[in-house]
């Protein structure tokens, strides 16, 4: 694995990357500024925001290196819609996609997606107020929704980091031709 590359626009993704970074001794650069340090094809773990549904920069990730991981980072819980999140992006099976929550901060959105946010409070977030029941999980969607927070927790990473130890160790272990443990 060359490097972890990501695109954030209020910090959540940003600080996942750079606590991947100093779990895994990667280094980590924004997408914007990838090109300058990384050739095409480079192996990658790729993190990007996500805005209705779709992850950040991704296309633009995987178009110039080749993405071994990618984590996607929204409001949702950790480790939740994993399979909706690939199947929206076009994310390939052999590729593992993790979720993992950052949270909502309203006062850092630019923007359209200040204008977007508003929408999505007068659409999903009435739709939600207005249900008779809710589940914890729709409730803590409105809870972000109508006053925002910052979720992110270094152990909602764990998942990514261990398939990142393995699949750095199982790399080592091939290129000795000692075979790779399952
Ligand atoms: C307009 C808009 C749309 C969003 N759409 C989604 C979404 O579809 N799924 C989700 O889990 N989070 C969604 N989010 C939440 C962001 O992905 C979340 O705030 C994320 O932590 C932002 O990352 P950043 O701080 O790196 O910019 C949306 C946020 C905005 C403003």
């Amino acid at each position: 694995m060359d490097a972890i590359v990501y695109t954030s626009h209020t910090g959540s993704t940003e600080r996942y990357a750079r606590l991947l970074g100093r779990r895994t001794g990667l280094p980590v650069w924004p997408l914007t500024e990838a090109e300058r340090a990384l050739p095409p094809g480079a192996e990658i773990v790729y993190l990007g925001w996500l805005l209705c549904g779709g992850i950040n920069g991704y296309r633009t990730a995987a178009g110039r290196y080749w993405v071994r991981a990618v984590c996607a980072v929204g409001m949702g819980p950790t480790g939740s819609q994993t399979e909706l999140v690939r199947r929206r992006n076009g994310v390939p099976p052999a590729v593992p996609v993790f979720t993992v929550q950052g949270g909502l901060q309203p006062e850092k959105l630019r923007g359209v997606y200040r204008r977007m946010l508003d929408t999505l409070v007068q659409t999903a977030g009435a739709a939600l107020a207005g249900k008779r029941e809710r589940t914890a999980e729709e409730d803590g969607a409105l809870e972000l929704l109508l006053r925002g927070g910052d979720c992110v927790r270094p152990e909602a990473l764990d998942a990514a980091a261990r398939w990142l130890e393995r699949t750095e160790r199982c790399g080592l272990l091939l290129a000795r031709a000692d075979g790779c443990p399952a």
